[in-house]
């Protein structure tokens, strides 16, 4: 796969690049990061990127003609980092993992001149609702909750299992040692018996989802075992009370 990311501050990928699972992901050539720097798309002895905005007011907008111009060079689904785009969720995630290219603009100052996302946007990402100085942050984000998707970057147990792949939150985890600061690891994960261990970690997945996200349980269709556990939760969460 090969992500385009179009920047006019390209030195904040570097570090992106060359740290953890990204950077082996690259090494392997399982996925392929073009950072461009629109600058090098712009006309002038100033290579101007930004303009006053029609109308007045405060900040700057991004010019059209070079990122229409690097946009020509660059191909796959464009997506626009924007807090007026659809909310990045993990099922957006395995979706685009399935695209070939991506380019993704991250803009900056007022955003971008609106012709260029009517004429060249396929997709506004946005992280959540809130305003960031620039569009590098999401532009890292959305790749790397894309690249780990990737076949083989990391293993497929791995993401199965992490929160929303398959619409539960995930379960908790603990490494050695077995007792820390008096708190024991629970028995079950230590048994080494594999079917309970399992039963154990979907029940945890379930209470998790359960007391802190009931709404991703709405439309969930419920295995007969899910459904035996979530009636333990509640009882157990009544006697609580
Ligand atoms: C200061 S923001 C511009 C915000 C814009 N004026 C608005 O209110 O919709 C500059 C850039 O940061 C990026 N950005 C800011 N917040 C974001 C968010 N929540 N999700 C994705 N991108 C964001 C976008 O690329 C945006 O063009």
């Amino acid at each position: 796969m090969k992500i385009n990311i179009l920047t006019l501050f390209p030195e904040f990928f570097d570090s992106f690049k060359s740290h953890s699972i990204i950077k082996r992901a690259v090494e392997k050539e399982q996925v392929e990061i073009n950072i461009v720097n629109i600058r090098d798309f712009a006309e002038g002895k100033h290579k101007q990127c930004d303009d006053l905005p029609f109308g007045g007011g405060a900040g700057m907008v991004m010019k059209p003609e070079p990122l229409i111009k690097a946009l020509e060079e660059h191909k796959g689904k464009v997506i626009y980092t924007s807090p007026q785009g659809v909310r990045l969720n993990q099922g957006l995630a395995c979706e685009l993992a399935n695209e070939k290219e991506i380019t993704i603009i991250a803009g900056h100052y007022e955003g971008i001149d609106e012709r260029v996302i009517e004429s060249s946007v396929d997709l506004e990402i946005s992280l959540g609702d809130f305003v960031l100085t620039g569009g590098e942050l999401p532009a890292m984000v959305i790749s790397d909750s894309i690249i780990r998707l990737i076949p083989g970057v990391i293993k497929k147990e791995s993401y199965e299992n992490d929160s929303f792949y398959n619409g539960l939150l995930d379960y908790p985890h603990y490494t050695r040692p077995a007792e820390f600061n008096g708190i024991e690891v629970p028995e079950v994960l230590m048994s080494g018996h594999h079917k309970n261990i399992d039963e154990w970690r979907l029940k945890e997945s379930l209470k998790r989802t359960y007391k802190r996200r009931p709404e991703l349980l709405e439309n969930r269709v419920f295995s007969k075992l899910e459904i035996k556990l979530l009636n333990q939760i509640k009882e157990e969460l009544n006697n609580d009370i």
